[in-house]
């Protein structure tokens, strides 16, 4: 039996495989662990079921491998969260929850790209606050999703699943990856692919390589008339540089689910027009969050085993 902090409130049933171990439970009302107080923990803990708020930096790390701390199970496909290359130094294993997200954040960014090129945030805002005065022929005109070119950025499970629900909309799909996939709509230059697509749907990880990928050069590579989504990591974007070039109508739209310093938004992003905002919930269905529970559970119930984690990040 092992003792495993539990940091926040996990969705009813998440931590059923760690029955029989001694959970130390989340804060009363939800509320964080403050740094100070996840760092005294750290060592007294065998593993550590954290969320991508939590930061568990190498500080964090080294206290707990002085102590008893063997896993830290983030319930997120993400990991920026985690310095891994610490716990990997201190032989503390990092786990995530891949795979089952895809699809839900797949229609997250789907939902995106059709709300934002319909502009569909601002009509209803403006039928909501009685602006609308009535039908008219060149009200909210908004860019056809069908037969779009639509381009991905970091085509792994979440970037394909997206392409999938592309080909019902009988979009031309164009990728670009880091490595070469030798598949068709591949594009090496990600230069080019913003040139060539309509709309943009980011998908890559968030590290130093991604960290403001699209900045202000890049979005003016792409057409005047197109549309950015990311349901990835806010700082893949420069936030700024997004929102000037929607304010300046340099970009059409955007539909964002992501952000640099959540929970804030850049202001001159909040005030931007034709920008759908969404509060991180790419992954959010009742399902899928219990399934990413289970699945970090199932991590930390593995080592404590004494067997190795499922799903294992390297650096
Ligand atoms: C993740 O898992 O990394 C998402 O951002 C939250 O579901």
């Amino acid at each position: 039996m092992g003792r495993v902090l539990v940091t926040r409130q996990l969705p009813a049933g998440g931590l059923a495989p760690l029955a029989g171990h001694d959970l130390v439970a989340p804060k009363p009302d939800d509320v964080p662990y403050s740094s100070a107080e996840m760092l005294a923990m750290a060592g007294e803990v065998d593993a550590i079921v954290s969320l991508l708020t939590d930061t568990i930096d190498a500080s964090l790390l080294e206290a707990g491998a002085a102590g008893r701390l063997q896993v830290v199970a983030n319930v997120a496909v993400g990991y920026n969260n985690i310095d891994v290359a610490a716990a990997s130094r201190v032989g503390i294993h990092v786990t995530n929850t891949p795979g089952v997200l895809d699809e839900t954040t797949a229609d997250t960014a789907f939902l995106l790209i059709l709300a934002a090129c319909r502009l569909a945030h601002d009509a209803e805002a403006d039928l909501r606050a009685n602006r609308w005065p009535g039908w008219g022929i060149n009200q909210y005109l908004g860019l056809d999703v069908h037969g779009a070119t639509l381009g991905i950025v970091g085509y792994g499970r979440i970037g394909r699943a997206v392409a999938r629900r592309a080909a019902g909309f009988s979009m031309t799909v164009l990728h670009h990856s880091r490595r070469a996939t030798g598949e068709p709509g591949y594009v090496a230059d990600l230069d080019e692919l913003l040139g060539r697509c309509d709309i943009v749907s980011l998908h890559t990880p968030l590290n130093a390589e991604t960290t403001h990928l699209i900045d202000a050069r890049r979005l003016a590579l792409m057409a005047p008339h197109a549309v950015l989504v990311n349901t990835a990591r806010g700082p893949v974007v420069d936030e700024a540089a997004l929102a000037e070039a929607l304010h300046s109508g340099r970009l059409f739209a955007a539909g964002i689910d992501v952000f640099e310093r959540e929970p804030e938004v850049h202001p001159r992003l909040l005030s931007a027009p034709r920008a759908v905002l969404l509060p991180h919930i790419g992954s959010g269905s009742r399902a899928t969050r219990l399934r990413m529970a289970t699945i970090a559970a199932d991590n930390v119930a593995a080592v404590l085993a004494g067997k190795p984690p499922l799903h294992p990040v390297h650096i």
